[in-house]
């Protein structure tokens, strides 16, 4: 019931299926107040594109025992033929300390009601719990997700999707815990519940936390809900964490109070002497007729909200939601702390990494070398990259782009005087020269000035990489002067082919150390663009085992070569593992899908160039992976690798 279309990182665009329609994900769930409608769903719908709403079923079932008229369908309750989530009574409970139904009760009830969505009776857990009273919460919470799931089974062929809720407080461990076994349940939806706390307090380093360490226990399939996630400033940031789903009472409650939401804050509208928004609700009134109308004010929150969920969607599609979201996160200090808060996760964030985008990666401040994507480059240099033999490393320091390009002068003067290695102290780390073209390092814009942190950060990587590396001496190119500095390690030239090392160097980054030599092994033939001189082909003894991507400087892999790094990895390095009955059909070049993966090496990042295997691990097709390892294995729909070419038996 839940697809993804396109994804950014842990940030993805999906379809939704439901009952009532398909809801296109990020999505906005404004909250529908049943007592007290502000703006009708169906305007909702029509104005500012909202596609599902949201209201509380606690409300509307205490609304009938009052002796309202709630019967029958929620949809012609609300006036909406749309898809309609609807709330438990979970955050009543937080609100008033208890209330008076069961979870059964009210997921009959839901059920009832005709609703689409039908969440549980969770246990709300406090960010001021201790660890014991919120793994007490959890374990009853995981009750009660059972017996809701055991409800759907009794209504029948066509119910409801059920969401299950993920509580635990501020505590990493009760998150995950809660989040793996809700995974297991059969739910539909994955709910993140106890944070409205933590947002109204502007702990956002906290959030950041409680976010990750749930979703680290969700299955990939699920989509996630974040609960109260209202304030359009925190789409991004929430998105980029793996949040698809978003509710709003805000765009009402700030309303109320003559509050105005902004991607980068809120303000008073009674304070405002200028117009600052273009939405259609600020456009034809002055500032003073907007602060007195309540409702025009939550127009504009809604338009603001709905046109950052766009502008979410839109940068998951271009590949820069990384960017959006450092921007975002200085709009408030405590936002920032968040941000910050992400390097502690930049290991297990670099496994939803692409392998590379489309778009250019920007510094936009010191957070920006903490990237996963960047994160994934110095490990790598430690991890597969082996510098070619040389005593002598000449550093240059952080310049123009292409590196190898700019300093081709420098480096002739060098090499006319001794054999040299040489790598550029980057911002982002060392990047030995030959490994200037490879994604993001000719794909990133840096500016001239630098902060005083990211200086010592780089030369805290250039330490940790220089400790492994082996040279004997280092120098930092100072120009001219560097070479009589250098005419003490005089030896006899033996001149390096840059750009066989490109080649060498690109391989074993992407594939593993060892997967030149697998490769490579052989008459070597590159074949050139005649415009740029850049590398576009690979031949070994004739054969056709790569071609150089000019947008990312990283491989496509052909048969031929696929068939070399088959033999020289041992499985699963490298292997997507598919069902022998559909093997077939990749043997003639037809793409997999998700549903039939069995496994997936663990190392496979989304967009790596894959080894396709059968069962006994006879190599059936190579291509690009669109998912990651635990994405294949776990979804059931959608495109896992895109075939480039399939091997005849
Ligand atoms: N709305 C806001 N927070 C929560 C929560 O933790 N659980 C539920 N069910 N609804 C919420
Ligand atoms: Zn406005």
């Amino acid at each position: 019931m839940f697809e993804i279309v396109d994804r950014d990182g842990l940030g993805r665009l999906g379809r939704l299926a439901t009952r009532h329609g398909s809801v296109q994900t990020p999505a906005l769930l404004p909250v529908i107040n049943p007592n007290n409608v502000l703006i009708p769903p169906r305007e909702m719908a029509d104005r500012f594109g909202a596609e599902i709403v949201i209201t509380n079923a606690y409300i509307l079932r205490r609304t009938k025992s009052a002796g309202g008229s709630v019967e029958g369908d929620v949809h012609n309750r609300l006036a909406f033929e749309g898809p309609i989530m609807t709330d438990s009574g979970a955050f009543q409970q937080h609100v008033y300390g208890d209330v008076d139904v069961t979870n059964g009760e009210i997921v009959r009830y839901q059920a009832s009601i005709g609703s689409d969505l039908v969440t549980m009776l969770d246990v709300f857990s406090e960010p001021s719990h201790s660890r014991a009273e919120a793994s007490a919460g959890v374990d009853e919470t995981l009750r009660r997700a059972k017996e809701a799931a055991a409800i759907k089974e009794e209504v029948g062929p066509d119910p409801f999707a059920l969401v299950g809720v993920v509580q635990g407080g501020v505590h990493a461990p009760e998150r995950t815990r809660c989040a793996q076994e809700i995974s297991k349940l059969g739910v539909d939806v994955a709910a993140i519940g106890g944070v409205v706390p933590l947002m109204e307090s502007y702990r956002f380093r906290d959030l950041v936390q409680v976010v990750i360490a749930s979703r680290q226990g969700l299955s990939p399939h699920l989509p996630v809900h974040l609960f109260g996630a209202g304030h359009p400033m925190l789409f991004a940031l929430a998105c980029l964490l793996g949040c698809d789903l978003f509710d709003s009472a805000s765009y009402a409650k700030y309303a109320r109070a003559g509050r105005m939401m902004f991607v980068d804050g809120t303000w008073r509208a009674s304070e405002l002497e200028h117009r600052i928004c273009e939405c259609a609700a600020c456009a034809k009134r002055t500032p003073a007729e907007l602060a007195g109308d309540e409702r025009a004010i939550a127009e504009h929150n809604l338009a603001v909200s709905f046109a950052e969920i766009g502008r979410v969607r839109q940068a998951i599609k271009t590949g820069d939601l990384w960017e959006l979201v450092e921007r975002r996160c200085r709009a408030h200090p405590a936002l920032l702390d968040g941000l910050k808060e992400l390097r502690r996760h930049a290991s297990w964030l670099e496994s939803f990494e692409p392998l590379s985008r489309h778009s250019a990666l920007f510094y936009t401040g010191s957070e920006t070398v903490y990237r996963p994507i960047l994160h994934r480059l110095r490990t790598r240099l430690q991890e597969r990259y082996s510098p070619p033999r040389r005593k002598v490393l000449v550093m240059f320091p952080e310049g123009e782009k292409p590196y190898m390009a700019r300093q081709a002068a420098a480096m002739e003067k060098v090499e006319r005087v001794c054999n040299a290695h040489f790598l550029v102290k980057s911002a982002f780390g060392p990047v030995p020269i030959e490994l200037d073209e490879m994604y993001p390092i000719s794909q990133s814009l840096v500016p001239d000035q630098l902060d005083l942190e990211v200086l010592e950060a780089s030369e805290v990587f250039a330490r940790q990489f220089l400790a492994g590396a082996g040279y004997e001496f280092g120098i930092l190119w100072e120009g001219d002067a560097t070479l009589e500095e250098l005419s003490k390690w005089r030896e006899e030239p033996t001149p390096i082919d840059w750009i066989l090392q490109r080649v060498r160097a690109t391989a074993d980054m992407q594939f593993g150390r060892g997967a030149a030599d697998a490769l490579l092994a052989g008459k070597v033939d590159l074949v050139r663009s005649k415009n740029t001189g850049r590398v576009r082909n690979v031949l070994v003894d004739c054969r056709h085992i790569l071609s150089m991507r000019a947008h990312d400087g990283f491989f496509s892999l052909r048969a031929e070569g696929g068939k070399a790094l088959h033999r020289a990895f041992a499985k699963p390095a490298l292997r997507v593992v598919v069902d022998p009955e559909t093997a077939e059909f990749n043997r003639a070049g037809k793409n997999v899908f998700a549903k039939f993966v069995l496994a997936a090496d663990a190392n496979l990042r989304p967009m790596d160039e894959v080894l396709v295997v059968d069962p006994d691990d006879a190599l059936v097709a190579v291509g690009q992976c669109l998912l990651g390892p635990e994405e294949m294995a776990a979804f059931d729909r959608g495109l896992a690798v895109r075939v480039r070419e399939g091997l005849p038996p």
